[in-house]
């Protein structure tokens, strides 16, 4: 009897630690204090990982009990004279990922830290924000995004006009690009496929993917990640 009980506890723990945390911790989107990440709070004793995108009250953004202050910048966004149509100002959920990556946000700008009231605000070395200026730190995306892949579209209407993209999967509320050998599906924003955009999130998984670099969705090998969406 004890025996069970112990394995059971065991295969419960290992079915937690399989999870979100196993593969953020220690990833560059783990800020606490021990991480082996090289950005990450000089404040000892906050080890909180998930505090610097996520509360569990004292929620400030609508969904994804968001933890930060948002970005106010104007961000100069993709266009190309083959592309089927414009692209607006990102999505709520991709400015989740600007809140860091736009480098006008400090890592520090948490709304709701650890402990009651104000809390504990974590110290970080240098500006505290992402370096958008040192070609070494890629990460930092700045407020040009007119060099990155386009986001914050609605898919369906870029794929109507354009016959090399696959056509949206819709089950229930969910919508999101399939594809087979090797199976891959990644999601799109929004309820409806007449609504549902291309973000940040489309490709990028920000807790991380076992066996996956780049915090990426599904392996970019032979670019079948591209190739989810693009049929080229
Ligand atoms: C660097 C920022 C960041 C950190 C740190 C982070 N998350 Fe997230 N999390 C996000 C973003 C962004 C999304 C939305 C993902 C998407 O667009 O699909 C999300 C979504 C989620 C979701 C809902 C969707 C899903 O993937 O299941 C859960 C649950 C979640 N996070 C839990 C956690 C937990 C638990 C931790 C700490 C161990 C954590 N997150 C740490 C950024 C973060
Ligand atoms: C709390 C701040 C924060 C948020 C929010 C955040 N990131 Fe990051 N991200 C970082 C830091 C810090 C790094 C590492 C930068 C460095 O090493 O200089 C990083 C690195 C990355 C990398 C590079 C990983 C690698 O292995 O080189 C990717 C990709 C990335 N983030 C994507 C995202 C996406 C997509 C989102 C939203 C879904 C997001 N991040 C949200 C802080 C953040
Ligand atoms: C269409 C898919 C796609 C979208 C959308 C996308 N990314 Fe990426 N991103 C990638 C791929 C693929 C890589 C890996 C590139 C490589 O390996 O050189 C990458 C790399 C990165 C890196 C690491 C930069 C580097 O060169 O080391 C960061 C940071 C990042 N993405 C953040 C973001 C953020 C923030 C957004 C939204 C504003 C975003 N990405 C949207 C596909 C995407
Ligand atoms: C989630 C679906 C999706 C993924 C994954 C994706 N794309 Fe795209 N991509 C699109 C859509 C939709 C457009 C807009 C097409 C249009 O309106 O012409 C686009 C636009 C582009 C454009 C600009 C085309 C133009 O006319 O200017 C290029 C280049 C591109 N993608 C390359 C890539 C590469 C390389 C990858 C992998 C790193 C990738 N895409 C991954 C959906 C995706």
């Amino acid at each position: 009897m004890f025996h069970k009980l112990s394995l059971l506890v065991i295969i419960v723990a290992l079915i937690f630690t399989g999870t979100v945390d196993a593969q953020i911790k220690n990833s560059k989107h783990d800020l606490s204090f021990s991480s082996t990440a090289t950005v990450r709070t000089t404040t000892s004793g906050y080890e909180e990982v998930c505090v610097f995108c996520h509360t569990p009250h004292s929620k400030q953004s609508t969904s994804l009990l968001w933890n930060r202050t948002a970005s106010t910048a104007t961000y100069a966004v993709y266009s190309s004279p083959t592309m089927e149509a414009t692209v607006p100002q990102p999505g709520g959920v991709s400015k989740n990922c600007l809140s860091c990556h736009d480098g006008t946000v400090t890592y520090a700008s948490i709304v709701n830290n650890p402990g009651s009231g104000a809390g504990i605000v974590p110290a970080f070395s240098g500006t505290g924000k992402m370096d958008t200026t040192t070609a070494a730190v890629p990460a930092g995306l700045g407020t040009n995004l007119t060099n990155d892949h386009p986001i914050g579209f609605v898919y369906s209407t870029h794929r109507a006009t354009d016959t090399g993209l696959r056509t949206e999967t819709t089950s229930g509320s969910k919508i999101s690009v399939q594809a087979t050998s090797p199976a891959r599906t990644l999601p799109l924003y929004g309820t409806t496929a007449g609504t549902a955009s291309l973000e940040c999130g489309s490709c990028h998984n920000p807790h991380g993917v076992s066996g996956v670099s780049m915090f990426l969705r599904v392996s970019n090998a032979n670019s079948e990640m591209c190739l989810t969406c693009h049929i080229k």
